[in-house]
């Protein structure tokens, strides 16, 4: 039922999780300068990289547990980035996760089909439209990608794929520890992508995420948008992957 959501600025939100109220306080969110921000687009792999974060954060023990908590703001909300301005003083680093718009597509269909909160879709093809046209919670993944496509040479803005975390995790991990200035042995690097790990994650997901963690932690492979994709929807999402945001880095980083 459409009352499951409600429409802000001309982008949906499930009325369970968000309200016009929180949306209109984050116009006026006032960040502190030493915030952390991860934005990424829903099913990119927020939790994962919210986890790595707290992992390498806490491992360099430069904050306290309560600092930490506080210092990360993984708030999907904020995705539409122009609504916090880069000029904002308060603003510190911004970390963009970015997935394939395929596999992101093919997770946030099982997501919204099996989350009460979201409605849910009677076919694939049918989900697939509304994915293509915007028309679901949190708005278009092209839209998404478009609007921070214009912040990417932004020195405090660093991006990271779910496909360089997966083909890499150190590696990726590394990266991150540099931009955020923390540094790591090669051996706590390893201890956390175990810790890390999807098999790792979903076995606490219980104590995590309660119910919701058989939802949440899916499958975590690249790839799965082969399952479900036609031959005919691959293309019309190459050709509006190519019309949105062709020929830019963020493109590049995003490999399927
Ligand atoms: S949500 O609901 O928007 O917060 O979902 P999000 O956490 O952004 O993304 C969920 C997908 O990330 C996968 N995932 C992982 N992959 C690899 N390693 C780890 N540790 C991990 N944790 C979560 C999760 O399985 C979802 O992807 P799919 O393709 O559905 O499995």
């Amino acid at each position: 039922p459409e009352d499951l959501l409600f429409s802000y600025d001309g982008i949906l939100y499930p009325a369970a999780l968000s309200s016009p109220e929180t949306l209109e306080a984050l116009k006026s969110f006032e960040t502190r300068s030493n915030d952390v921000i991860l934005a990424g687009y829903p099913k990119t792999g927020t939790n994962w990289l919210e986890e790595m974060v707290r992992e390498i954060e806490s491992t360099d023990a430069k904050y306290t547990e309560e600092e930490m908590k506080e210092r990360i703001n993984a708030e999907k909300e904020l995705q539409m980035f122009p609504r916090l301005e880069f000029g904002d003083p308060g603003v510190f680093e911004i970390l963009l996760l970015l997935r394939n718009p395929k596999d992101t597509a093919v997770s946030y269909y099982h997501f919204y089909n099996n989350m009460p909160v979201l409605p849910s879709f009677a076919t694939w093809d049918e989900y697939f439209a509304a994915f293509m046209s915007g028309k679901l919670a949190w708005g278009s993944y092209f839209d998404h990608l478009m609007e921070w496509n214009r912040y990417i040479d932004h020195e405090r803005m660093m991006m990271i794929s779910y496909e360089e975390l997966k083909e890499n995790p150190v590696l990726g991990m590394k990266k991150i520890a540099a931009f955020f200035g923390f540094s790591l042995s090669e051996e706590e690097f390893s201890r956390i992508a175990k810790k890390t790990s999807f098999q790792a994650m979903k076995e606490k997901s219980k104590e995590t995420h309660g119910k919701f963690g058989d939802i949440l932690f899916r499958k975590g492979v690249v790839g799965s948008w082969r399952d479900l994709f036609s031959e005919a929807q691959n293309e019309e999402m190459d050709q509006k992957f190519e019309e949105c945001i062709g020929g830019t880095i963020l493109a590049m980083k995003i490999k399927y």
